[in-house]
C-alpha cells in the first residue's frame, strides 16, 4: 500500500531495528547503576564548578546540588559528581516512570527522528493528535469532556482554562479557590497562588477570592458558606471556581467526595464554571483523574493537567469552546515529548496502574506504612501524618518547623533520597513517586529517611 514517506520513515524495519538497538545500548549502560551510592572523588570538582555557574547564570542558587548525568534505571539517578540518588519527587511529577524507563526511552527517541523539534500550533504533525486523542479517550470515560487544548506546561494550561471561563461568563473577573492553593508561576497564576513568599514584591490584582479547604475538624459547610458570601456580594462577576482535588504545594491535603459535592453542586446551581486543575494529581490517585478517585466528574466544565502527559493540556466541554483567536501560541509541544508522553499514557493503560487493586495503590499503601512504621517505632512520633492520594504522600517531619523540614530534605539528599516540601504550618516533606517503585525500593527509602530523622532528632 502507498504511504508518505514519513510513515515510511516510521515503519521502517531497519529503522526501528536500530532503535530497539539504540534503546538496549541505552539501557545497557543504566543497568550498571546499582543503587544509591556516593559521588566520584574524580568528578566531584567539576560537577561543583558547573553546578556553582548554573547559580551564577540564573542568578540564583539551585536548592539540591543535582545536575542529572543522563542516566538512571527506575528510582535511581545518576548525577555528574558520579553519585546515584534515589529520586522520588521526579522533577516534580514529570518522570512518573522513573529515569531511562525502556518504553519511554524508545518513544522518545522516537519522536526524535522527526523533521522537527518542536511542533506549533500552525503546524502540528501526527503526535499533536494522537497525545490530544487519547487524552480525550480517558477524559472523556468519567466527565463531559470532550475537547482538548495543548500547551507546553501547566501554567499555560491554566491560563488558557481562565481565558475560556472568563470568555464564558462575559468578561467576568473574579477567581474562586482555595486557601493554600498553588497555580503556576505566570503573572494570573501567581495571583491565584496563596504563598506570600511566591509573590514578594507582585502588585494585589484583588481578582481571587477563596475558601477554605476540607478540614475534618471544621463544621462541615465551612467552605460552602465562605463560597455563598462571596457569590452573594459578587455573583456574575465570579468567573470560576478552580481547585487542586487535593491541595498539592499546600501540604497534600486530601478531601473527601462529600466535602467537594456541595460546594459544586452550588456552583452549578449559580452557573459558576467548575475548574478542576489536575496538573499535579493527574495519573497519580490510581485513577487517570482525581475527579474520577472523587466521583465528581460530571460537574467538571474544565480541567487542566500537564506533568506526566510531559505536555500542558486544557480540556473542556461543548459550551467552553473557544471563539477563533482566543487561544494560540508559537510551541504545542515538542516532538519527542508529545511521543513519550503518548507511550506514558498507554502504559498507565495496559500494564495494570489503575484502579483500587493496582500498582499504584500498593505503592501508597507500601509506601504510607513505612512512614507510619518508623513514626509508631524508631522514629516515634517524628514522621507524623503519612498520607495523600496514590503516588503524592507527604509526611510531617519532626517538629513540623520550616528549619526542621528543610534541615531534613537536605539530609536526605546527602544520604541519597530526593524528596521535597510542600505546606506550611506544619511543613511537610513530599514524595512524587514512581509508579516503578518496588517493595526492595521502599525498603531503601526506608533505611534511608530513618537514618536521616535520627541524625536530626
Ligand atoms: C496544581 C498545580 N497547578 C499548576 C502548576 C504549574 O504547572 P507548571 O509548573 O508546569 O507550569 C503546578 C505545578 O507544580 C501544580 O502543581
Amino acid at each position: 500500500m502507498a504511504s508518505t514517506l514519513g510513515q515510511e520513515l516510521s515503519d521502517s524495519g531497519q529503522v526501528n531495528t536500530l532503535l530497539d538497538n539504540l534503546t538496549e545500548q541505552i539501557l545497557a549502560i543504566g543497568r550498571r547503576i546499582e543503587g544509591v551510592k556516593p559521588a566520584d572523588p574524580a568528578f566531584e570538582a567539576k560537577a561543583a564548578a558547573d553546578i556553582k555557574q548554573l547559580g551564577e547564570v540564573r542568578s540564583r542558587p539551585l536548592f539540591y546540588n543535582y545536575m542529572g548525568s543522563g542516566i538512571g534505571r527506575g528510582p535511581y539517578v545518576e548525577l555528574t559528581d558520579g553519585s546515584v540518588k534515589m529520586d522520588l519527587i521526579n522533577g516534580i511529577g514529570i518522570h512518573l516512570f522513573g529515569h531511562s524507563h525502556p518504553r519511554v526511552v524508545r518513544a522518545t527517541l522516537k519522536g526524535g527522528m522527526s523533521d522537527i523539534v518542536h511542533q506549533g500550533n500552525l503546524e502540528p504533525n501526527q503526535e499533536y493528535l494522537h497525545l490530544s486523542r487519547k487524552l480525550l479517550s480517558m477524559a472523556k470515560k468519567n466527565s463531559r469532556l470532550n475537547y482538548v487544548w495543548l500547551s507546553t506546561c501547566g501554567t499555560m494550561a491554566n491560563e488558557n482554562a481562565l481565558k475560556m471561563a472568563r470568555q464564558k461568563k462575559r468578561g467576568a473577573r473574579m477567581i474562586v479557590t482555595f486557601k493554600n492553593a498553588f497555580a503556576g508561576r505566570s503573572t494570573m497564576m501567581t495571583e491565584v497562588t496563596d504563598n506570600p513568599a511566591f509573590k514578594v514584591g507582585m502588585p494585589d490584582y484583588n481578582e481571587v477570592l477563596r475558601i477554605p479547604f476540607y478540614d475534618p475538624k471544621a463544621p462541615a459547610d465551612r467552605s460552602l458558606a465562605a463560597l455563598k458570601e462571596h457569590w452573594a456580594k459578587h455573583e456574575n462577576n465570579i468567573s470560576c471556581f478552580v481547585f487542586e482535588p487535593m491541595l498539592g504545594e499546600g501540604g497534600y491535603r486530601a478531601a473527601t467526595h462529600d466535602f467537594f459535592q456541595p460546594l459544586l453542586e452550588f456552583c452549578k446551581e449559580k452557573g459558576i464554571p467548575v475548574w478542576a486543575d489536575e496538573i499535579q494529581t493527574f495519573s497519580r490517585t490510581g485513577n487517570m483523574f482525581a475527579f474520577e478517585s472523587l466521583c465528581i466528574g460530571q460537574y467538571v466544565d474544565l480541567c487542566t493537567i500537564a506533568k506526566t502527559a510531559q505536555n500542558g493540556a486544557t480540556f473542556f466541554t461543548e459550551e467552553f469552546k473557544p471563539d477563533p483567536g482566543l487561544l494560540g501560541g508559537t510551541f504545542s509541544g515538542s516532538t519527542p515529548a508529545l511521543s513519550a508522553g503518548l507511550e506514558i499514557l498507554n502504559m498507565l493503560d495496559d500494564e495494570g496502574y489503575l484502579g483500587p487493586k493496582g500498582k499504584i495503590m500498593d505503592i501508597h499503601r507500601n509506601f504510607v506504612g513505612m512512614l507510619n512504621e518508623l513514626n509508631e517505632t524508631t522514629c516515634k512520633g517524628l514522621l507524623r501524618e503519612a498520607g495523600g492520594m496514590g503516588l503524592m504522600v507527604a509526611v510531617t517531619p519532626l517538629d513540623g518547623t520550616k528549619d526542621k523540614q528543610l534541615a531534613l530534605l537536605k539530609t536526605l539528599f546527602k544520604n541519597g533520597l530526593i524528596a521535597f516540601g510542600c505546606g506550611s504550618d506544619p511543613y511537610r516533606a513530599r514524595f512524587l513517586l514512581p509508579a516503578i517503585l518496588s517493595p526492595e525500593d521502599i525498603q531503601v527509602a526506608k533505611k534511608i529517611i530513618e537514618k536521616s530523622v535520627l541524625e536530626l532528632a
